[in-house]
């Protein structure tokens, strides 16, 4: 730690480092218990590497040792690295569900970063909440941030066959009830879908979110791709390491990156990776923190013309270690470059355009070519009508082309109880035409927006070989799931949304190409069934949940707490002694 400080401007830290003051003392002296020399308070960006680390975030199992090689880029460029955990949040464990507490881990990076002598951030990212939690924080707090993402699993392996996480375990739950897997199979399909540390390797959130940090500029580029367990992930943790130094130097804050254009590139490669539906509601929080303001008009608007490029599952039939050898996003950014802001400023210094220059293409049935796509329609639309006023969504790509435009006879589920405990019940009034509709699993609803959407079908109907209907929710869909499914459709359930009024028997029509999901009754009977409506229990009383119930924000806001949207910046005015 020798190295002489280049940046001429006093940083941040130094409101804590520097100094000969009784305050400096207590600064400094404490953290030499951990033998740092007097060099390390000398004016060199002190650089927080913001770890989700956790054994109960399996996905993020790796970081400890991803982030020595983040250190070692830090120390290598002359920054003070210095790690601090956050709230880690596994999608496979967490109850109710993981998003429940995203915009709590959001809150905790967002005041460990200010309130800590920091000058620029690293954020350790993986499973799928993870990484827009920490990009919401510290973009209300805008200092010099790079994300690092820990990468994709290696591809899933079940008796020679490629599987994919999550995607499958919806394809043998359902063979299972219908009959054609036996439990045994199911077991021994557990290992062989994880067999490697890093996240979700298929395209499901935690593979898109980390393409969306990378198209959004604040990454170095082929963040996204990269398995967990390859060398060169490590490598693009050192320079990670290595860059962000240099970003402090160059006082290249979030808030330079994170612009509209920025968030609008990212909009349109989720159309062209076929993304995940979740992207939208993250998006929509991450760019709200930062003073973007973003709607779904714009996720309909410019995925609108975007074709989807990318065969991997749950679209496709390839996975995250395919898209890695065949080129990585940059191949797709590069083929984009044409539609996107290329002009984009990205954490490298350079542009979104200079950043690609050199990408190639190795496998043109994994990423498919703009001229030759691999499914026509690849954006997320946007449904409007009297069922969802301030709008639904649904992705075209991952749906039964010849349901998307569709007349059927609702049968309701009031919550997931109620789904579990009616769905394969034989007397269920309930065909292949049916459309099921899922109440109460909204924002406030069930609480926390679970992925309940992607409902399995009736057993019945399993069995006669149905393998797709229009289902119809407040919820939201895990990324690695399939189907036919309308979801976070706003206002929700729980706070007497349209969605609330809608009862068995009632028919609905839904558009995807018209953009239009209609409830066929009319508005006198809807208003009498408003009267009737009674606001459901909460599940849960006190704590936590019941601050999130008052204050998060429908999904077409992003789902983030009320008082949370905004950037409160970086000043902290008073002492601490
Ligand atoms: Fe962590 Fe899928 S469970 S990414």
């Amino acid at each position: 730690m020798s190295t002489t400080p280049k940046t001429k401007r006093p940083l941040r830290s130094q409101a804590w480092f520097g100094g000969d003051d009784k305050d400096a003392f207590i600064h400094r002296s404490w953290m030499k218990n951990q033998g740092h020399p007097n060099d390390a308070f000398d004016g060199r960006p002190v650089i927080g590497i913001c770890n989700t680390w956790s054994e109960l975030t399996p996905c993020n199992g790796h970081f400890r040792e991803l982030a020595e090689h983040v250190k070692r880029g830090i120390l290598e460029a002359g920054g003070f690295p210095v790690e601090f955990p956050a709230m880690s949040l596994g999608e496979s464990n967490l109850r109710p569900t993981a998003m429940l507490f995203r915009n709590l881990a959001s809150m905790d990076v967002e005041e460990s970063i200010r309130a800590n002598p920091i000058d620029g951030v690293v954020l350790l990212v993986g499973c799928d909440k993870t990484t827009p939690a920490l990009l919401m924080g510290a973009a209300s707090v805008d200092l010099p941030t790079i994300v690092l993402s820990g990468g994709p699993m290696l591809n899933g392996n079940y008796r020679g066959k490629p599987i994919g996480s999550g995607t499958d375990v919806w394809k043998f739950s359902e063979e299972v009830r219908a009959g054609t897997m036996t439990l045994h199979q199911f077991k021994e399909a557990e290992s062989c879908m994880s067999r490697s540390t890093g996240h979700c390797m298929t395209m499901g959130t935690a593979s898109t979110m980390a393409a969306m940090v990378e198209s959004l500029g604040v990454t170095l580029p082929g963040n996204a791709a990269i398995p967990a367990v390859d060398a060169r992930r490590k490598l693009q943790g050192q320079l990670t390491g290595r860059r962000i130094v240099d970003m402090v130097h160059e006082d290249l804050k979030l808030s330079k990156v994170l612009t509209r254009e920025a968030f609008e590139n990212a909009i349109m490669v989720n159309g062209a990776i076929g993304g995940s539906t979740n992207a939208v509601v993250h998006l929509i929080a991450i760019a709200r923190r930062i003073g973007v303001d973003m709607s779904l008009a714009d996720w309909d608007r410019l995925g609108r013309d975007i074709p989807c490029l990318l065969n991997l599952m749950p679209s496709g039939k390839y996975l995250m270690e395919d898209f890695y050898y065949a080129g990585g996003l940059p191949v797709i950014i590069k083929d984009l470059l044409g539609k996107l802001h290329s002009e984009a400023l990205t954490v490298t210094g350079a542009t979104m355009a200079v950043n690609v220059a050199d990408a190639e293409n190795f496998n043109t049935d994994v990423i498919h070519p703009l001229e030759a796509p691999f499914k026509e329609e690849g954006g997320i639309a946007v449904l409007r009508g009297n069922l969802s006023p301030r709008g639904a969504i649904i992705k075209p790509s991952a749906a039964t082309p010849k349901l998307m435009q569709h007349r059927g006879k609702a049968v309701v589920f009031n919550n997931i109880e109620h789904y579990k405990a009616r769905v394969d019940d034989p007397e269920l009034d309930i065909d292949a035409d049916s459309i099921m509709v899922l109440q109460n699993c909204g924002p406030k609803g069930y609480p926390g927006m679970a992925e309940v959407g992607n409902m399995g079908l009736p057993k019945k109907l399993l069995e006669k070989g149905v393998t797709d209907m229009v289902r119809i929710s407040d919820a939201r869909m895990s990324g690695t799931a399939y189907g036919t499914v309308v979801l976070h459709v706003a206002p929700e359930a729980a706070m007497g949304g349209p969605l609330a009024l809608v009862r068995d028997g009632d028919m609905i029509e839904l558009d995807v190409h018209g953009r239009r999901l209609h409830l066929d009754v009319s508005d006198e009977e809807l208003e009498r069934r408003r009267a009737e409506w009674k606001e459901p229990e909460q599940q849960m009383k006190g704590g936590y949940q019941s601050m999130y119930i008052k204050h998060v924000l429908q999904a077409d806001e992003g789902v983030d707490l009320d008082f949370l949207v905004g950037c409160r910046g970086s000043a902290v005015p008073r002492e601490s002694h």
